[in-house]
């Protein structure tokens, strides 16, 4: 059965693998996954995905975020599925094309998740763009767009918000994983940084996430292990059909 705590991935969003260790000594017992992103592959490389399997239980999501022609994007999957990791992401973007060879290069090694829409993207930035006028009008068309190119290609899943996660699980099915980042605990709401589409980590799961991503919230706490307690207490005290 699934716990509090199976739905918490912590963003190492950190720039040295000096740091990550701080934070995976600190967070080991309290997340399901820890997520690499680029600040942290490109310093590190391989060897952090290493670092987190010896000192912890706990999954690596390698969020590296992939968009480029179909050939690279297939190639670079290949290295990724021998890395061991458990989940992983590519821009759902315009080419159905290249989830198709995201797919094919995970080889089912690797759990592929499309990015629909960055948390960080708001009406004005899609409106900049370019993008038509009912996508400015309502983000969530594009998202759902975006998702079901996704699932027709054989994503696992996709990267969403939480405002969108109850209409992708409507839509896409239970078993189409949602990961929702934009994630602001309610004693943390006021600092959303860049993040524009925001829940909390409780409505996050109530609406039917499988897991939330969470990083400056736990990363910038005084103790990040008791921020990362709080998150789960406050999951664990949701009653929702999606948890325990
Ligand atoms: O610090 P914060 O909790 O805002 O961290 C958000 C994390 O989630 C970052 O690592 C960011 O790269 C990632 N992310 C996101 N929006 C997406 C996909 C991933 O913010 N749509």
């Amino acid at each position: 059965m699934k716990s509090a705590k199976d739905y918490l991935i912590f963003a190492l969003d950190v720039p040295s693998i000096k740091d990550a260790q701080y934070y995976v000594k600190a967070l080991a017992g309290h997340v399901a996954m820890f997520k690499v992103g680029l600040e942290l592959f490109i310093r590190s490389g391989p060897d952090i995905v290493s670092l987190i399997k010896e000192r912890s239980e706990a999954g690596v999501f390698l969020d590296l975020k992939l968009h480029d022609i179909s050939a690279t994007v297939k190639r670079s999957m290949n290295v990724i599925a021998d890395l061991g990791v458990a989940l992983t992401t590519v821009h759902c973007g315009e080419s159905f094309q290249m989830l198709e060879s995201a797919v094919s290069g995970s080889q089912g090694k690797v759990g592929v998740l499309g990015v629909t829409l960055l948390t960080s993207i708001s009406v004005q930035d899609i409106s900049q763009a370019g993008f038509e006028g009912r996508y400015v009008q309502n983000l969530q068309k594009l998202v759902m767009k975006r998702a079901s190119m996704a699932q027709k290609a054989g994503c696992s899943g996709v990267v969403c918000s939480g405002l969108e996660v109850a209409e992708i699980k409507k839509r896409f099915g239970k078993s189409f994983l949602a990961v929702t980042p934009g994630i602001r605990p309610s004693w943390d709401c006021d600092e959303k940084d860049d993040q524009k589409r925001v829940v909390t980590p409780a409505t996050a799961v109530a609406n039917g996430a499988d897991f939330i991503v969470v990083g400056r919230p736990i990363r910038d706490a005084r103790r990040p292990a008791d921020a990362a307690k709080k998150i789960v207490d406050e999951i664990a005290s949701f009653p929702g059909d999606n948890q325990l």
